[in-house]
């Protein structure tokens, strides 16, 4: 007999054919709508396996009532949105999608780094809404990103190829990390700093770190201040690293000159977000790995590591 599995998500055709080999699926058919929880919460009860997206709080209560379940593949690198330390009790394998989405999310970093600090998506309204009447020596003026000092908090593998990126540019490069990575910075000419000084030095400031409760709001009120006043930070991994009632103050009052955000505490964020209505933010709609071929890996690779748990091997990915 097939195992069961649920799908939280239309998934594309390939994946579901591959998945349809070895089990038995249900699927949630919609694609641009997150299943309800209370549906979940019944087909949860009859599966073996789970594969879910980072829309899907898989908390402990919802772990209690999957009595058969022996994995939950998540299509995401970042998994702050599962209870591992519940699933693990129970003896549930988790998953997730490492190593397909680096170079990709390092360059939507590095694209909303350039967009923020060039003012690209302020400069393109200035143009489709009439306001260009003239060139003038100091319009939409920003910030240079030749030469200028990146800083990196959280050196894993989407920090390193980020690092790349901006050797490309001549930047000089601090991070920040749990772990000091002694070969990598000889590798890639980079150098590891304290917190502080990388707040006080650093021109851009990228987050890269993932989000658990020790990383929660590691960037609030007092690193802020401790930032330039022409600094733009970057955040494309997880909302609740900053905390966005204290970025909203220090930009609105100029303690630091832009932002670059991709991810929020609550997902999709509220179009009267108060952070949406600065004109020195750049945001976008979690779209960091969003690339045609990358999502296709992201959705392969969780369907193989479900396939792997389900037919009693280690999962490659495994994270508990
Ligand atoms: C996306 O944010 C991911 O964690 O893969
Ligand atoms: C994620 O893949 C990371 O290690 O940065």
């Amino acid at each position: 007999m097939k195992p069961k599995i649920y799908i939280t998500r239309k998934l594309p055709d390939p994946i579901v054919t591959r998945l349809a080999e070895v089990c038995e699926i249900k699927m949630w058919e919609k694609e641009e709508e997150p299943v309800p929880r209370e549906i979940l919460e019944k087909e949860i009860q009859d599966v073996e396996g789970l594969y879910c997206l980072l829309t899907e709080r898989i908390d402990k209560p919802l772990l209690n009532m999957g009595t058969k379940l022996k994995i939950v593949s998540n299509m995401a690198v970042g998994y702050n949105n599962i209870d591992v330390a519940a699933a693990t009790e129970k003896g549930i394998m988790v998953t997730n999608t490492p190593g397909v989405l680096t170079e990709t999310t390092a360059d939507l970093t590095f694209a909303l780094l350039m967009a923020t600090s060039r003012r690209l998506v302020e400069a393109s309204h200035y143009l489709r809404e009439g306001k260009w009447k003239t060139w003038s020596p100091m319009q939409l003026t920003g910030q240079d990103i030749y030469g200028a000092t990146l800083g990196i908090f959280g050196l894993g593998r989407i920090g390193e190829a980020l690092a790349k990126r901006a050797k490309g540019f001549d930047m000089k490069v601090y991070y920040h990390n749990r772990s000091r990575k002694v070969e990598v910075e000889e590798v890639l000419g980079i150098k590891y700093v304290d917190k502080e000084k990388l707040l006080r030095e650093s021109d851009f400031i990228c987050v890269l770190m993932p989000f658990t409760p020790e990383t929660k709001n590691y960037i609030g009120a007092a690193e802020l201040s401790l930032m330039k006043q022409s600094a733009v930070l970057v955040n494309t991994a997880r909302g609740g690293i900053v905390d966005e009632e204290a970025l909203y103050d220090a930009l609105k009052n100029g303690d630091i000159w832009g932002a670059g955000i991709d991810v929020f505490e609550e997902e999709p964020v509220k179009t009267n977000h108060p952070l949406l209505s600065l004109p020195n933010v750049v945001a976008l709609p979690h779209i960091g790995s969003a690339s045609v071929n990358t999502r296709l890996k992201m959705a392969l690779l969780a369907a193989e590591n479900l396939l792997q748990g389900l037919q009693g091997e280690t999962p490659k990915h495994l994270v508990n």
